[in-house]
């Protein structure tokens, strides 16, 4: 029986298009498989009986994703979902390394095993489509290459179909998708069957411990998706819309994004995977040698906290005389950068209301932009320029070129965006000049990072966008993109009602940290928000996310002078890097605690952060990690006596050295919202 089938698979392939077999006739059925390198992870992918196209995973040789369906829906032609037969599979494996110019690990290897199926429709159309798995060892990821061909040339994709059948339920931790407030809302923890509408990453635990991180991978020139709960623990893609009918217009030949779940045993092993990264193309800016990743001030809390104004006026934060405080405290601690908001044009009235005001090339009067280049050249440092555009995208769009023109000649290797608007609510003058809404994660705007990339690159700037769109390992290919946005950071501490809970990070360590670095901006030691709402953390712990929340630019948030007024912790924050060599992630469960260690990146020095949740931990770590034989000084940053985020004890830190070596063991007591952070300095 088998054999006929494939000889009519054969067959069928060898004929023209036109001759293929009508619909209702019997159709040919063949499956293709492929596993992982090492064997674990197996995939299987076929036709149903309506030859509808569908893939299936088993793990440990347990079924893990139910056979699940792929395909579009089209909004002027029959959808892309049935009357498929499988034509075509080839597989392949590849094993190689590469290197990060900047990143958490310096080498990444790429070793996976690759199913490449075409399908090809039993129907007259006879359109071809062919899905791309590839398998790692931590997860699988796959997508659609739409090839040019008679009955498929220009695709306007209504929805993709792309299916998530998990064959068990158990707790997922998300974030609503299609909501106003885009990306910064805090997670939500749910039995899997109850989750609506998600964005990704979505990271889950099944009941037998799995541990899935759904996200996608390259997404270029196509919208992004959020995860539709479909029934029980099956989930869809569901595109994010565009201003038009269809989500996505594309000419063929075309591929979509990845779609991936990182697959691990544990949490730790989810942050521990490359598969973003390796599913993204290579660099293709070239040598980006120009950005250093490094550490920078500047005139934002003060905003956020209300002591100053975007806006000019009496209270205008970007006046002269402040940014040359900030330039000499920044010269005077080591920090490399200096970012200044409201120092152009567009920031008076509702700025969040009237993008279209903004000039991205056009001082405030108050703000000498010249003089305070030169004197920032002076002193060793560089001023980082704010681009907020309000979400108005085409008058952004309008001025990319001069924008980064005047950034490179006041010395700013990088630039930071804003893109504060409602979802759904990015303005774009279309095609004949009339007004659209896009979304921020819609094609529209995929085009646009790009725009903004490559504009960036050629005046050598580097990008750190906030309220952005979704990170997909993007950085790969432009490695101009430093940093984003994309979840609920410590602004929140100054005016979110409520702040951010004790919880949130070992949250985002295992959610929205899977998908790449992180502008938090940590580092307020005063621990109050606007008002001197008390920070629901301790000291040692706001210290601990330099190290668990990556970021290639890492801010130090709080103002000048109440660094002053913490002299101890803040030598910490003078000593940690943000570019490494290596990371492991010692433990961790998501949602509660995370403890991290990464080597800095050409030097021998290690650095540990441990965060917890609300409750108070005991986490005993081996420090194997240390290069054997050698002697290392413990700069050890831990809760002191009676921490507590929730009191005045939050502020109680003990700070110590040890003389450690490989072979010892560490404890990290953890206070309730507590935390620690050590340095282990090489001895010569
Ligand atoms: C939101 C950004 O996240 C924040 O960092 C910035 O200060 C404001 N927008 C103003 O641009
Ligand atoms: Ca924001």
């Amino acid at each position: 029986m088998l054999r006929t089938l494939i000889a009519a698979v054969a067959l069928c392939a060898a004929l023209p298009a036109a001759a293929q077999v009508q619909p209702g006739t019997a159709q040919a059925q063949k499956e293709a498989s492929a596993t992982s390198p090492d064997g674990k992870i197996q995939l299987r992918v076929s036709t149903d009986g309506d030859g509808r196209p569908f893939y299936a995973i088993t793990r440990n040789r347990k079924p893990l994703i139910a056979p699940s369906r792929l395909g579009f829906l089209l909004t002027d032609a029959p959808k892309l979902e049935r009357n498929f037969a499988i034509d075509n599979a080839v597989t392949s494996s590849a094993d190689s390394t590469w290197q990060q110019p900047w990143g958490e690990w310096k080498t990444i290897r790429d070793r996976h095993n690759e199913l490449r199926v075409r399908f090809r429709e039993t129907t007259a159309l006879a359109r071809v489509m062919t899905v791309v798995f590839r398998l790692f060892d931590d997860g699988v990821g796959f997508r659609y290459e739409l090839p040019d061909q008679p009955n498929l040339r220009t695709v306007h994709i209504a929805d993709e179909m792309t299916e998530f059948a998990l064959t068990q339920d158990g707790t997922a931790w998300w974030l609503p998708g299609a909501e106003w407030n885009r990306d910064e809302y805090l997670y939500n923890k749910t039995p899997i069957s109850s989750v609506p509408l998600a964005l990704t990453p979505m990271t889950v635990k099944l009941a037998d411990g799995t541990h899935i991180a759904f996200h996608e991978a390259a997404l270029v020139d196509y919208s992004g998706t959020w995860l539709q709960r479909v029934e029980g623990t099956k989930f869809k893609t569901m595109l994010e819309p565009g201003a038009g009918s269809a989500r996505v217009t594309r000419d063929t030949p075309f591929v979509t994004p990845w779609r991936t779940m990182v697959i691990s045993d544990d949490a730790p092993g989810l942050y521990m995977s490359h598969i973003e990264l390796n599913l993204n193309e290579p660099n293709k800016l070239g040598d980006v040698s120009w950005f250093k990743p490094s550490k920078y001030v500047g005139v934002w809390w003060e905003m956020h906290l209300d002591k100053s104004t975007w806006s000019t006026g009496p209270r205008h934060g970007a006046n002269t005389a402040n940014v040359k405080r900030y330039i000499d405290f920044a010269a005077a601690n080591g920090f490399k950068g200096v970012l200044v908001e409201g120092w152009n044009v567009g920031w008076d009235g509702q700025w969040f209301a009237n993008g279209n005001s903004f000039e991205f090339d056009k001082p405030t009067p108050d703000f000498d932009a010249d003089a305070l280049a030169a004197y920032a050249k002076k002193k060793g440092v560089e001023l980082i320029g704010h681009n907020e555009t309000g979400g108005s995208v085409s008058h952004y769009d309008d001025q990319l070129e001069r924008a980064f023109a005047f950034a490179a000649a006041h010395g700013e290797s990088v630039v930071k965006t804003g893109y504060v608007t409602d979802a759904g609510q990015i303005e774009r003058v279309g095609p004949n000049g009339e007004p659209m809404r896009e979304w921020h994660d819609g094609q529209f705007i995929s085009n646009h990072t790009i725009r903004v990339l490559t504009t960036a690159a050629k005046h050598k700037v580097a990008i750190d966008s906030h309220e952005p769109e979704k990170d997909t390992g993007l950085r790969r290919t432009y490695p101009n993109w430093v940093s984003a946005e994309h979840a609920r950071g410590q602004e929140y501490n100054a005016w979110g009602d409520p702040n951010n809970p004790p919880e949130h990070e070992p949250n985002l360590i295992f959610t929205r940290m899977l998908s790449g670095p992180f502008d938090f901006t940590p580092g307020v030691l005063s621990l109050e928000g606007k008002g001197g709402n008390p920070i629901r953390k301790t000291v040692a712990k706001e210290l601990a996310l330099y190290v668990v929340l990556y970021s290639p630019v890492q801010m130090a948030a709080d103002l000048p002078e109440n660094y002053a007024r913490y002299p101890g912790p803040f030598q910490f924050i003078k000593d940690v890097p943000t570019d490494w060599d290596e990371t492991r992630v010692l433990n961790g469960e998501i949602g509660d605690y995370a403890t991290i260690v990464r080597k800095e990146r050409d030097g021998p020095d290690w650095y540990l952060g441990s965060v917890t949740d609300e409750h108070a931990r005991t986490l005993e770590v081996a420090l194997d990690f240390l290069t054997p034989g050698k002697r290392y000084e413990a700069q050890i940053y831990r809760d002191g006596p009676g921490a507590d985020f929730a009191t005045d004890a939050r502020h109680s830190i003990t700070i110590e050295k040890r003389i450690v070596s490989a072979g010892d063991r560490l404890t990290l007591a953890l206070a309730p919202g507590g935390g620690q952070a050590v340095r282990f300095r090489q001895l010569k």
